[in-house]
């Protein structure tokens, strides 16, 4: 089987998808494309414009008229690339507690996932590139060559989102992270228009008894046929 071009990873918050997918294109060269910001940043331009988030043509209309600007890292602080929305780099203004708080509503709205979907499809048409997301598989790109869907216990999730807080520094308990982690797939996987639910034909893997490494591991082992 060749290497195939289009990768496509799903799956609930802090499943590893993001690890995954970042480690999985730097080893094959490919673009890694984490789609979830994109919803991130259309959220922080509605919080920071003042917009109310549930103001749902308002919100749409920001996905389809502002140009997200997603580029290769400029900065060696972590980041996997650049997002930069209205000459505001807000690479890590959009990984905040307000933005986790209302990304879910964002992205429920028809017409942002419409709007999100055109630029993400035409981004992973082009190919060599590991997408990851919620309907990567089902709808930005059915015709992936490779669907992966992570999962992950809520609390086995709640545990690293945990973790992940303390070691920036950041503060929050367990229970309150476990509560934010149930209410998310709750809202991800009951939305109307692609909710989160692995394609017919994804490899499903549950992370909770593999670390990242065999994650990792696995998949490369299925990218190399
Ligand atoms: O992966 P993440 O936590 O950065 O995603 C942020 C939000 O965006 C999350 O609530 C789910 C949503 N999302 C989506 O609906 N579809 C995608 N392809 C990616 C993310």
């Amino acid at each position: 089987m060749p290497v195939p071009s289009i990768i496509a990873i799903d799956g609930p918050a802090a499943s590893g998808k993001s690890t995954l997918g970042f480690r999985l294109a730097e080893a094959l060269g490919y673009l890694y494309f984490d789609t979830g910001l994109m919803y991130r940043a259309v959220t922080w331009l509605a919080l920071n414009r003042g917009i109310d988030v549930y103001d749902e043509s308002a919100v749409t209309r920001l996905a389809e008229d502002v140009p997200i600007e997603v580029t290769a890292p400029s900065r060696e602080d972590g980041r996997a690339c650049d997002v930069v929305v209205d000459g505001h780099d807000i690479t890590w203004e959009i990984r905040k507690p307000e933005v986790d708080a209302n990304v879910s509503v964002v992205s429920a709205y028809p017409g942002v996932r419409q709007a999100l979907t055109i630029q993400q499809r035409r981004i992973g048409m082009r190919g060599r590139v590991v997408m990851v997301g919620r309907d990567i598989g089902t709808v930005v790109l059915p015709e992936a060559d490779l669907k992966i869907y992570l999962d992950a216990s809520p609390e086995e999730r709640a545990q690293r989102r945990h973790r992940e807080i303390l070691g920036r520094g950041g503060q929050a308990s367990y229970q309150d992270v476990l509560e934010q982690v149930r209410d998310r797939d709750r809202i991800d996987s009951t939305r109307a228009v692609a909710p989160l639910k692995p394609a017919a034909d994804a490899v499903i893997l549950d992370s909770d008894s593999l670390d990242a490494d065999q994650v990792f591991e696995r998949v490369y082992a299925l990218c190399k046929g």
